[in-house]
């Protein structure tokens, strides 16, 4: 195996960290390896907001109360942005309308392919992480923290550090219930009660919940509110 494919395997999000800084020369590296990521017509629909003052760790750790937030060297939010795309478009043109879906899902994808950019290249550093995409659930008031403009949303954040805990890493999908050949293959319950087994398995004492039932929680309810009005405060819906 490739040192890359052995680093993507070694993989588990780390969410406590020790109260050692991430030197500056690191998060440069971290984030122009992160910025290499493909993205939608070389758009680079996102912007990253680099936050390491413990003062405003707390304020979010207010609004969202993951501990990994509050303990990490340096929290990234990755924000979806079409604020200067509006500016380029307008160059040209006086209309600009980027709301709707397909705005959207550009640039989700592009902040999530930098996003998971940033924690490979910070893992390839001896650096853990975890994605908190709990911050949607706030976006009016993370919008506000953070002075986010018209255009622009939290997509999710990156709490960085020097690991604190060291979990297994855990078990996946079996590969053929999530590769298929030449076309779509529906699941059965058991492949899916069988993946409940194996997650239950590796959680051990910690598990409160099975992998289906966190489906369930998600969604067997609406979605939370927060997203889709900040969505539309910020003229993308
Ligand atoms: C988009 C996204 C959002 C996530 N949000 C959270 C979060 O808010 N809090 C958290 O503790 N973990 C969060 N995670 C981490 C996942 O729970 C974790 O990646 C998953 O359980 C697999 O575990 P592993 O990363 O250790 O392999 C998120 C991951 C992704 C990709």
């Amino acid at each position: 195996m490739s040192e890359t494919i052995t680093l993507m395997k070694s993989h588990t999000s780390v969410r406590r960290f020790k109260e050692e800084a991430i030197p500056q020369e690191d998060l440069n590296e971290i984030l122009s390896a992160a910025q290499m990521a493909s993205s939608w017509k070389n758009f680079q629909s996102y912007s990253v907001i680099l936050v390491r003052s413990q003062e405003k760790k707390d304020a979010l750790f207010e609004l969202v109360p993951q501990e990994a937030i509050r303990q990490s060297a340096a929290f990234l939010l990755f924000v979806g942005d079409l604020n200067r795309a509006e500016k380029g478009a307008h160059l040209h043109t006086d209309t600009f309308q980027p709301q709707g879906v397909e705005g959207l899902l550009i640039t989700s994808v592009d902040a999530a392919l930098a996003g998971q950019n940033t924690l490979l290249a910070a893992e390839s550093l001896g650096y853990g992480g975890v994605i908190i995409g709990l911050v949607r659930y706030k976006s009016v008031e993370l919008a506000e923290l953070f002075k986010l403009p018209d255009y622009t949303y939290p997509v999710f954040g990156i709490a960085l550090g020097v690991p604190n805990q060291k979990h297994a890493v855990k078990p996946r999908l079996p590969l053929e219930h999530v590769v298929f050949e030449e076309e779509y293959q529906e699941q059965s319950t058991e492949a899916i009660e069988a993946y409940d087994r194996v997650q239950t398995e590796y959680a051990g004492a910690r598990a409160t919940t099975t992998w289906s039932q966190r489906l369930a929680e998600q969604f067997g309810n609406p979605e939370p509110s927060s997203t889709r009005e900040n969505l539309e405060q910020k003229k993308l819906l």
